[in-house]
């Protein structure tokens, strides 16, 4: 299998937990966006849910599709959100953010019953860390946020596009932390908390109800105890 079916595999088995009258959290990424593409055929013959998107990119891609969006103002519950990730560890703790939308992520999946992961074999890691760490910084701090973050022991790098600066569907900096390994991924996700000019983190610690990973062997399930 290539990745793109192993996320599409993953993405296939997700979307089986959707039903009726549900709200839907839909992620951002290439394996959110083939699940995006599947709810909107659900929705085409017939399903009837509501979506809360979790980026500009997917609010569009899935209006595209025919996919009722609202925005969190207008729902009081959010039934499940499907999303992906950049690493995920045996504990179900995840790397996310690559795609700059981590802090509207975090929000949807914070106020979700449920978060169902998905993503291709090798997103699976003994230890967080070999994929840089997305620290959403608000744009005044950036400057003087560098050497905090070298400080806590990674090598930090304005995220660039092309030429210019990326910013984030909040108007925000994102500082990529390469740490290589996080040895204790709570206690570095509390500091980064702390941090005045930090607006979010990409370490998503206790949010993952359930992995879903598309391998050659099949979706491998992993459900929080
Ligand atoms: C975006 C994310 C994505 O879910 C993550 O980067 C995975 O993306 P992809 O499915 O394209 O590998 O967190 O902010």
């Amino acid at each position: 299998m290539t990745e793109d079916e192993q996320k599409l595999a993953a993405a296939k088995e997700a979307v089986t937990h959707i039903t009726d009258g549900m709200v839907v959290g839909l992620g951002t990424g290439s394996t959110a966006a083939k699940m995006v593409d599947l709810v909107g055929e659900k929705v085409k013959n017939g399903l009837d849910i509501i979506a809360v998107p979790t980026s500009e990119a997917t609010a569009s891609q899935a209006k595209k599709l025919g996919i009722k969006v609202v925005g969190l103002d207008e729902v009081s519950v959010i039934d499940l959100t499907i999303d992906g990730t950049d690493e995920v560890d045996p504990q179900m703790r995840l790397i996310k953010g690559g795609g700059g939308a981590h802090l509207r992520e975090k929000i949807v999946a914070s106020l979700s019953d449920k978060m169902i992961v998905i993503a291709e074999n090798k997103k699976m890691v003994e230890k967080l860390g070999k994929f840089k760490l997305p620290v959403e910084v608000i744009p005044f701090a950036s400057g003087a946020l560098l050497p905090k973050m070298e400080a806590l022991g990674c090598q930090p790098s304005l995220r660039m596009q092309g030429d210019k600066l990326f910013y984030t569907d909040e108007n925000n900096l994102i500082i990529d932390c390469a740490f290589e390994q996080i040895e204790d991924p709570e206690e570095l996700a509390l500091t980064l908390s702390t941090i005045p000019g930090v607006v979010e983190h990409g370490l998503f610690i206790d949010y993952a109800d359930l992995v879903l990973i598309g391998t050659d062997e099949g979706v491998k399930q992993f459900e929080r105890s």
